[in-house]
């Protein structure tokens, strides 16, 4: 198997049909059979792989700054508009949150692991919104199923944790903004758009008829200043477990492709399902 043949297991599993712009192909490689794969991987993370014998790395997060993620980003609008957000305040929102990515991106030093990557010869890709919108796709099912018109924002939070991914992590999926005995309401999974929409998104959705945003993450100073305002509640279901629900899947599939996989950096202490 090759890196683009990889890459496209990702995609047709999102049903996506071009590379999103948070995702990429740093190093192609052909007759790829041994594979390392980590949320986060860096220099060093590229360095075990070559003495180890891996002939691929995969990333799940961007190494080094992906000049495509504001296109990912800006996915946040159209799911807010989905929900009845006015597109114009949901681009406002949107506005709100690329403008630090968008300094972050400019300062970044992007080239940083692919250089090392190109280096060792070790081919080096990035899947990062396939895994995401997938993992969306299982949490939505495992939400919506089970939400009644009576559902409280602590059913929400049990949903979530019918997922193993959530049951093994060490972080449990939480109340961040409201409370639990809340009412759920209109429920959405703000999950798959590069980050989370942090408060300029919540606080879009909240105005516009949806009651309980669930985002992998959310800052501190977002969250508290959503619960300074009380429109709301938010549910936070953890970074790496979150993660791994939608990443899961596709190394799944990377297996049954006949590949050897081997999960680190937050892909190997929640197992491999
Ligand atoms: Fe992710
Ligand atoms: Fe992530």
């Amino acid at each position: 198997m090759n890196t683009q043949e990889i890459m496209q297991i990702a995609l047709e599993m999102a049903g996506l049909k071009e590379i999103p712009g948070d995702s990429r192909i740093y190093v192609p490689g052909e007759n790829i059979r041994r594979v390392l794969f980590g949320i986060d991987i860096g220099v060093a993370e590229l360095w075990v792989a070559k003495q180890l014998g891996y002939d691929c790395v995969i990333a799940h997060h961007p190494p080094g700054g992906a000049f495509g993620f504001l296109e990912v980003l800006h996915w946040h609008v159209d799911q807010m508009v989905a929900y009845g957000v006015p597109r114009e305040v949901a681009e406002a929102a949107y506005r709100e949150i690329a403008e630090p990515w968008a300094a972050r991106q400019h300062s970044a030093n992007y080239d940083h692991v692919a250089s090392f990557a190109r280096l060792l010869e070790m081919p080096l890709l990035n899947v990062h919104a396939p895994c995401d919108l997938v993992g969306r796709r299982i949490m939505e099912e495992a939400v919506f199923s089970r939400l009644r018109p009576d559902s409280t924002v602590q059913d929400v939070v049990d949903a979530l944790l019918t997922l193993p991914e959530f049951q093994r992590a060490p972080t449990r999926p939480e109340v961040r903004v409201g409370r639990p005995e809340n009412p759920a309401g209109r429920v959405v999974i703000a999950h798959g758009n590069g980050s989370n929409g942090g408060y300029p998104v919540a606080k879009a959705y909240f105005d516009h008829g949806v009651n309980t945003v669930c985002y992998l993450h959310l800052d501190p100073a977002h969250a508290a200043r959503l619960q300074r305002e009380g429109k709301g509640n938010v549910v936070v279901m953890g970074h790496m477990a979150g993660d791994m629900v939608g990443i899961n899947p596709f190394l799944r599939r990377l297996r049954e492709a006949g590949l050897e996989v081997t999960g680190v950096s937050g892909a190997a202490d929640l197992g491999i399902f």
